[in-house]
């Protein structure tokens, strides 16, 4: 399918879903956000697709939402059309798992949309931020949530007070990013990692990341209760036999997702 703001392409059970709007820093404007979301769903649905990786370009992953495009609305506009609520949530219905791939800015809903991904890998131009308090408003897609739940409230709190951006060292220190690896090599890297996480058996992929979302949504003892039940329900599967059966033969498994 063909995109006015994004290029698709997807080879090796890898849907690279590349962000593409260079004339505003891949701001996100609904265009681009409908689109995103009809591209990812198409992707969870294609059985060929394994894994998701998600980036922008070499200068920006997205500045944010389009300034130009919400400056004049009104809150009756805003709040009717749930600016930012449907579209941004496909990210959160996608079972496969989506790296982003961050470069250059990440900020606003930039930074946010990388959050909604499963994890991050940032090259080392890249910087994160929330902004948006130099707009006058808040962030608006999970920021203040999520960011808070990665680098804890001292972190959060300093970045949305201030408004500052993170450099990709500090983001690796804090745990808001699980890698950074120099700019010219972050595609390889990210599409290496989308080529692991290809291999294994797509029944124990989807339920790591129902697992980890879930530790986010639950009490601890709810959480390890679904995780080992998660666990049990592996074994009635062909792949935990032949995974298993492969580590004793030492030999490579191959998955069925059966
Ligand atoms: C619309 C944007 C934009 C944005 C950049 N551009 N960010 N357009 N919305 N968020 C446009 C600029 O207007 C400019 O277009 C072109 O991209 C290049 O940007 P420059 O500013 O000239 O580049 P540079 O000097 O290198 O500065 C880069 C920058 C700066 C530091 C990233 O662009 C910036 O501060 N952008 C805004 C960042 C921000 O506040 N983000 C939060 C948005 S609010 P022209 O046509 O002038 O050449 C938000 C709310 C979240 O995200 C709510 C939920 C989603």
């Amino acid at each position: 399918m063909a995109y006015e703001t994004l290029i698709v392409d997807i080879e090796d059970h890898i849907a690279l879903i590349k962000l593409n709007r260079p004339e505003a820093l891949n701001a996100l404007n609904s265009t681009l956000l409908a689109e995103l979301a009809k591209a990812l769903k198409a992707a969870d649905e294609n059985d060929k697709v394994r894994c998701i990786v998600l980036t922008g370009s070499e200068k920006a992953f997205a500045a944010g939402a389009d300034i130009k495009e919400m400056a004049e609305k009104t809150f009756v506009d805003v709040y009717t059309e749930d600016m930012f609520g449907t579209d941004a949530e496909q990210m959160l219905r996608t079972r496969k798992p989506i790296i982003a791939a961050v470069s250059g800015y990440a900020l606003g809903g930039g930074c946010e949309l990388a959050m909604m991904c499963d994890f991050i890998i940032a090259a080392d131009t890249a910087k994160f931020g929330q902004p948006e308090i130099n707009l006058g408003v808040v962030a608006g897609m999970g920021g203040t949530q999520r960011l808070t739940r990665f680098v804890g409230k001292s972190k959060s709190m300093d970045m949305h007070l201030t408004g500052r951006f993170m450099t990709a060292e500090e983001a690796e220190r804090c745990g808001l990013v699980s890698r950074v690896v120099p700019a010219k090599k972050l595609m390889e890297e990210a599409m290496a990692a989308a080529a692991k996480i290809a291999e294994k058996s797509m029944l124990a992929t989807l339920a790591v990341k129902e697992a980890v979302n879930r530790s986010y949504e639950t009490t601890l003892r709810e959480g390890l209760l679904f995780e080992r039940r998660l666990f049990h329900s592996l074994f009635a599967t062909e792949d935990q036999k032949e995974g298993m059966a492969a580590f004793l033969q030492k030999r490579e498994p191959q998955f069925r997702d059966k």
